[in-house]
């Protein structure tokens, strides 16, 4: 009897760790609002898996909100601008709509142009896989930062500045008062398949960044700017919690008369610091760490007395 002890032990200890890893280990994604205006961002879970709810919703200036995701979740995160109802009573949005016609995406994406915040939870060796893209075009500034994870690129991503205005004329997508509100990828703006690394340009090989493509790189140098970024784009956690920014701090906004004078490739001051990441990399690991230790050692009490 004695020596089925060890093995009990083992087993209650298996059975908990995986029960705590598929309902409370999954990463939770705080959303802060540090834009001028309301942002409406849109979730769009990977198909197949249990998605994120809500799949959109409304974030007043200044306003957070905390989501958690479940286990193994993969997907993407965007903010929708200028949003309203319509005359018909349909929830459109200027950048960034997922033409639902509601609050929710439900199921679609968004409407390049739009920056992309991409996720997949524990993936390839129980890694965390991240980034932040421009490959559909750009409508907002974003900050992703970790918090309590661990890894050698376990870091904070992102395109912290304000691309709108710099945004050449060509690729510039402007509201009705004629002020840039997003910014096209090459891809979509001409359609070449040497911009969309498709057909002959498909592969890695083939696929050149383009000077549209330099001018997001220059700009965001971790956020993917052409389908083949991915040295320098994807970034890797285990066991962390990640807070998505709109509008991160640093953000430097230009106004519409200030364009005429701004050199068509922004300025990146690559030795900034960037507040919200700053204050997310040092803070503590989630607590839930620590829960299987915890019930391995009461476990082996009970088993011992
Ligand atoms: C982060 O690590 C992953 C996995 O090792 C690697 O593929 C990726 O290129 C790294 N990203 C950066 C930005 O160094």
């Amino acid at each position: 009897m004695a020596k089925l002890f060890p093995s009990i032990c083992l087993l209650i200890l298996a059975i908990s760790q995986s029960l705590i890893q598929g309902v409370i280990s999954s990463a939770t994604f705080t959303f802060l609002n540090k834009c001028e205006q309301t942002v409406w961002p849109g979730i769009l879970s990977n198909a197949g898996i249990a998605p994120l709810q809500p799949t959109g919703f409304a974030l007043q200036k200044g306003e957070s909100k905390v989501l958690h995701a479940p286990a193994s979740w993969g997907g993407r995160f965007w903010g929708r601008t200028h949003c309203s109802d319509d005359s018909e009573g349909k929830f459109t949005c200027g950048t960034g709509d997922c033409g639902s016609g509601k609050l929710e995406c439900a199921g679609a994406g968004a409407t390049p142009p739009a920056t992309l915040a991409e996720f997949t939870l524990d993936g390839d060796g129980g890694m965390d896989f991240f980034d932040v893209s421009l490959v559909d075009g750009y409508n907002l500034p974003m900050l992703v930062a970790p918090s309590g994870g661990s890894g050698h690129n376990c870091t904070y991503t992102g395109c912290m500045v304000d691309l709108n205005g710099a945004c050449p004329s060509a690729l510039k997508v402007m509201n009705a008062d004629g002020d840039g509100v997003a910014c096209k990828s090459a891809c979509k703006a001409f359609g070449d398949q040497e911009y969309c690394c498709s057909g002959a340009y498909g592969t890695p090989d083939t696929c050149k960044p383009s000077s549209y493509s330099q001018m997001f790189k220059t700009a965001c140098p971790r956020a993917y700017s052409y389908a083949y970024d991915d040295r320098t784009s994807t970034f890797t956690c285990t066991g962390a919690d990640y807070k998505v920014t709109f509008c991160p701090p640093s953000t430097t906004s230009k106004k519409s008369t200030e364009e005429q004078q701004t050199p068509a490739t922004p300025q990146f001051n690559t030795g900034m610091v960037y507040e919200g990441a700053d204050e997310m990399e040092n803070s503590a690991p989630r607590p839930y760490t620590y829960i299987p230790a915890v019930i391995m050692v009461v476990v082996m009490v009970v088993a011992f007395l």
